[in-house]
């Protein structure tokens, strides 16, 4: 196979043009780096462009432009739709990295900084797939439409209005998205089931300013030591979210894909040394895999509020925040949820202070049959790039696009994973092993080619 042979040969120059990639800051939620996202997006553009794709366009959006391209020459063959996101999660803290976030380094066969999983390094690998066919055998196997958005890391907020202007543009077969990952080293994987996700922001508010803890302490509400207990209450005993209702529409999963998703090669061992955490606490009634992949939960992701500077403060502050966010899974509806959520809160809070409730995003969950002949072609594409009978699995991450896509074209959505479950997305230190990476451009060309036979 000659497009093998011209992905072999250009390793360095790949690995080379990935770094590039990462350098640039391109950091979705924080507005000082607004730059860099373009900067990001005129970045992908171009690589597509050299790598033969046409009508290559940075369209812009509510939020962050997208890319999109195509190459629609092979008649009578599926159009499939890639979907990846080139906006990656703030570095902090950055004094945790080993090497700087965006200066990628190579240490023990894994590509280091941030974005190298998610997603840079793997929408990457497709790029360089496409290139290859292309450069190879002058045509790609099936029709392949590009998308790659810059604010999935923030909740995909202006994907809806685009997918509603550009619905015949993104017409596909099939949606192709790299943005998860394996099981295991060595364990190729098709995700088929992901959880959604709700964000949330609450501001209390106590006095009319911070107070003197001397002089008003005892007699007035604080509104930390309030939003303490509101997020004591949230969890019962067994480790169930507390909001009445949460669990009504959460759908029943069988016996036997309980049974097939219990009996994965998935290691707790594993888990437990990823996590380093003294011990694990979850859903009662659960496995692990359950808890991660099939259950939802309710995170506190931030808490924030008087005095952290260095020595001692003795004030009352006037406001307490929260970051927090519920994960989803069939068939809880996001916008009901939420309501669940704010109604409870409002609830517990004593009338003594008043609240600021936000939704920032809202996700939903998604689940859907492997059945589609495309299924078996990734299957056995990922069979011949990593030598190994890849397995079907459920993660508990969420990419609000996959649902959206879904649910606007019931098309199948084939999610290959090259990252790794302890590579650190959003974290410091984050990694892609580069066995993954060089791997990963073969599996998908292969897997390319496999479709134009469906
Ligand atoms: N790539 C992840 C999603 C993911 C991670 C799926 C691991 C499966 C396994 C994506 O970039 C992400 O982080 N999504 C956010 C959701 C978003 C709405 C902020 C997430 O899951 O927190
Ligand atoms: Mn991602
Ligand atoms: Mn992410």
């Amino acid at each position: 196979m000659l497009f093998l042979e011209y992905i072999e040969s250009k390793k360095n120059e790949h690995l080379e043009e990935l770094k590039e990639f990462l350098r640039i800051p391109s950091v979705s939620t924080k507005s000082e780096n607004k730059a860099d996202i373009e900067r990001a997006a005129k970045w992908v553009a171009e690589k597509l462009r050299a790598a033969g794709m046409e009508n290559v366009e940075i369209v812009p959006t509510g939020g962050h432009p997208m890319v999109f391209g195509e190459w629609l020459k092979a008649p009578d063959k599926p159009t499939v739709l890639l979907y990846g996101h080139y906006d990656v999660q703030p570095a902090e803290p950055l004094e945790l990295w080993t090497s700087p976030a965006f200066e990628p380094a190579v240490r023990n066969g894994n590509l280091f900084g941030r974005g190298t999983a998610d997603d840079k390094g793997q929408v990457h690998i497709h790029m360089k797939a496409i290139e290859a066919l292309m450069k190879s055998e002058g045509k790609l196997p099936v029709n392949i439409k590009v998308m790659i958005e810059g604010e999935e890391e923030t909740g995909s907020t202006n994907l809806w209005n685009f997918v509603e202007k550009f619905r015949d543009r993104l017409k596909a077969d099939a949606l192709i998205v790299s943005d998860t990952s394996m099981l295991a080293p060595g364990v190729p994987s098709v995700t088929y089931g992901l959880r959604g996700l709700n964000y949330y922001q609450i501001e209390i508010t106590g006095g009319a300013q911070d107070m003197h803890s001397g002089v008003f302490g005892g007699a007035v509400p604080n509104p930390l030591t309030i939003l303490c207990e509101l997020f004591a209450k949230l969890h019962d005993k067994n480790g169930r979210v507390a909001i009445p209702g949460f669990y009504d529409k959460v759908a029943k999963v069988s016996k036997a894909e309980r049974k097939a998703l219990n009996g994965l090669p998935w290691k707790l061992k594993d888990f437990k040394k990823t996590v380093g955490a003294a011990g694990l606490c979850g859903e009662k009634g659960f496995t692990v895999v359950e808890q991660i992949w099939i259950r939802p939960t309710m995170e506190l992701n931030g808490i924030w509020g008087g005095y952290i500077g260095e020595g001692a403060k003795t004030v009352i502050p006037a406001k307490a925040y929260a970051k927090f966010s519920t994960r989803l899974v069939p068939d809880q509806a996001p916008e009901k949820i939420a309501k669940l959520v704010e109604k409870h809160i409002r609830k517990l809070l004593p009338k003594t202070v008043s609240c600021k409730f936000e939704v920032l995003s809202m996700g939903k969950p998604w689940v859907a049959p492997y059945t589609h002949p495309f299924f078996e072609a990734a299957h056995s594409a990922l069979e011949k790039g990593f030598g190994k009978r890849a397995v079907f699995i459920r993660e508990g991450g969420s990419i609000p696009f996959v649902t959206q896509m879904y649910d606007t074209f019931k098309v199948p959505c084939i999610l290959l994973g090259f990252g790794l479950p302890d590579e650190n997305a959003h974290a410091p230190d984050e990694h892609i092993l580069l066995e993954n990476y060089f791997g990963g451009i073969k599996a998908v060309a292969q897997f390319y080619k496999e479709l134009a036979s469906v």
